[in-house]
């Protein structure tokens, strides 16, 4: 099944003192999801923002919610993501020790259900969860900060990941180091969701984030055809 291709911000890299304005210009500038990384300063070694920012942007956009936690435990704060207006919510495969338990925790709140994999981790954790997915991250940096090289060895991993989803509706996520020279290799190996931090909010104004929306999209579309 051929899913479409999302470019999808991270606000991570946003200027955090005019987040409204940076999210309504993202999405003017052609952006389809809204990626939100939570980091607790304890599953990743840096720390961003919680849900009462979420819920502060909600009313800027309606643009798709994509929340990343980047937390461990994850499972007490879910609810809040889901109350604070994510239309889908990503937990880690390392975070816990119940992972089927959050991903059934998620869906019961109304809410799409992601499973993210840290560069180190085999795809087969995902096996047995694969029914109840709707996207799958394959971190291609380890998480916490952006502004990381693309890890090349994560090729490899999505070309299996995609093999393993087969016909399933669900999302190929990666995520890190993701810029208009390197997204070829990760839509040709068949990711459809494709994270940009510095490489989109780098360029400072809407309309350097119009361009690179869309040279992201076209490069991708490129390498998919
Ligand atoms: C990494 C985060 C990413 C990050 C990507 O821990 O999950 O979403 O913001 O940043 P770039 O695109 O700058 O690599
Ligand atoms: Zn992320």
């Amino acid at each position: 099944m051929t899913l479409p291709i999302r470019i999808a911000p991270s606000i991570l890299a946003a200027d955090y003192a005019r987040l409204g304005e940076e999210v309504r210009d993202v999405v003017a500038a052609g952006a389809d999801w809204i990626h939100l990384d939570i980091m607790d300063g304890h599953f990743v070694p840096n720390i961003s923002f919680g849900p009462d920012v979420i819920k502060a942007l909600r009313p800027h956009t309606d643009a798709f919610f994509d929340c990343h936690l980047m937390i461990a435990p994850a499972d007490p704060y879910l609810e809040a993501f889901a109350k604070a207006g994510c239309d889908s919510i990503t937990v880690h495969a390392e975070a816990g020790h119940h992972l089927d338990r959050s991903v059934q925790a998620i869906k019961a709140l109304g809410k799409r259900a992601g499973v993210a994999i840290n560069p180190a981790t085999p795809e087969s954790v995902l096996e047995y969860l694969l029914d109840k997915l709707d996207l799958i991250l394959v971190m291609t940096v380890n998480p916490g900060f952006g502004g990381q090289k693309f890890i090349p060895a994560m090729e490899e991993k999505i070309r299996r990941v995609r093999a393993m989803i087969g016909e399933r509706p669900i999302d190929l996520q990666v995520d890190g180091g993701i810029a208009t020279d390197t997204i070829a290799l990760p839509a040709s190996a068949g990711a459809n969701v494709f994270v940009a931090g510095s490489a989109i909010f780098g360029g400072g104004h809407v309309d350097a984030y119009r361009k690179t929306v869309e040279t992201l999209r076209g490069n991708a579309e490129g390498a998919r055809a």
